[in-house]
């Protein structure tokens, strides 16, 4: 018997209107367009307006722009994953709401929680349903509000995020295209850099966590930046090797969109040149788990039949990983 595989069939994005440019950013703390060019590479972000819109308004349009390129129902969808650090609430899981909101009345949905590895952790989840044989329609979506938890008063943070959602459709493939393999890792102890400092179990939410402003992303900017250079590089390469090929091998890399001087690190440490390395960096900042999806969605006419494909990625937990894509379709527009 063949071994069935997962591909990607089809691909769905979506960015709120409003941009959050530097220049904005300008009025709001002691920063300048420069540095933030220099320092990330982001120009501007996109960010969610509007009373009680959340992650779930971001990630059931990108889905359903997925369903619409495929050809398919809602109805037809057999599980959602959302990997998000920005849930609509802390429960129900907000891919039970994106299913609602859809109307996916077949499917099983639940979150995953990995930070800016959040779409690639739940890839290799949603891969092996597919693989299982059990499932034939698995949706995994990236989303984040991350202006839902950004200090705008904090010029060490609010420069590199934004608000975004894409997603991907996994179907069994017959001709040995898909997702062939990953290295995923997680470090817990690297939470001192990276996290939440209140609104959990551990420091429930109060009057003192508000005026202290603890629930807020906190990051520790350059240890993170070194944790994040040598674990996506590193990784990237361990999955080039165990799979026998090179940089040459590779058509395209689809790496997380944190730092534009942490992907330039990882695409010379593959032997990759800048042509062959998806950024957007610049025009939508650092949106946690929606930023590789959201890659493939801006490069999806670029894609071709049997392309190999790394995605990469490092987040807070710290987590981070690589997987490699055989892409399994020419796109039709
Ligand atoms: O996606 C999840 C994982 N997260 C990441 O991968 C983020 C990794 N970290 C980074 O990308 C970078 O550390 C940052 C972009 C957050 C910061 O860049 P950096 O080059 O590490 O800056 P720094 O924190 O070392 O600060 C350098 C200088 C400092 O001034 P002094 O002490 O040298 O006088 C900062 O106060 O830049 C100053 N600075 C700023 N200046 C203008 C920090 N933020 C700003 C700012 N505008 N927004």
């Amino acid at each position: 018997m063949t071994k069935i595989t997962a591909a990607i069939t089809a691909i769905g994005g979506f960015v709120p209107e409003y941009r959050l440019t530097n220049k904005e950013l300008e009025t709001l703390v002691d920063t300048n367009d420069e540095w933030i060019r220099t320092r990330t590479g982001v120009e501007e972000r996109r960010i969610l307006k509007g009373e009680g819109l959340a992650t779930s308004d971001m990630a059931a349009p990108a889905v359903l722009d997925l369903c619409k390129k495929r050809g398919i129902s809602p109805e037809e969808i057999d599980c959602i994953i959302c990997a998000t650090v920005t849930p609509d609430m802390f429960f129900p899981a907000t891919a039970n709401i994106i299913s609602d909101k859809i109307g996916a009345i077949n499917a099983f949905s639940f979150d995953i929680a990995a930070a800016c590895s959040g779409f690639l952790f739940a890839l290799t989840t949603g891969t092996s349903l597919v693989e299982s044989g059990r499932y034939k329609k698995v949706v995994v979506v990236g989303a984040d509000k991350m202006s839902s938890i950004v200090d705008y008063s904090d010029r060490a943070t609010c420069i590199i995020f934004g608000d975004g959602a894409g997603a991907v459709l996994l179907e069994p493939n017959q001709e040995g295209n898909g997702v062939m393999d990953s290295i995923l890792r997680s470090d817990g102890s690297g939470k001192n850099y990276l996290h939440m400092k209140a609104g959990g179990s551990a420091k429930p939410a109060s009057i003192e966590t508000v005026m202290a402003k603890e629930h807020y992303i906190y990051q520790e900017g350059q240890a993170v930046f070194k944790f994040a250079v040598k674990g996506m590089a590193d990784v990237s390469y361990e999955l080039l090797q165990r799979n026998n090929l090179t940089g040459e091998d590779i058509a395209w890399l689809v790496p997380h969109q944190a730092n534009l001087r942490i992907i330039d690190a990882t695409a010379n440490r593959m032997g990759l040149p800048k042509e062959k390395v998806m950024i957007n960096i610049q025009k939508y900042g650092n949106t946690t788990a929606a930023t590789i999806p959201l890659c493939l969605w801006d490069w999806e006419n670029q894609l071709k039949k049997g392309d190999n494909i790394v995605l990469a990625a490092f987040g807070g937990g710290f987590t981070w990983g690589a997987t490699l894509i055989k892409w399994a379709y020419n796109s039709v527009e």
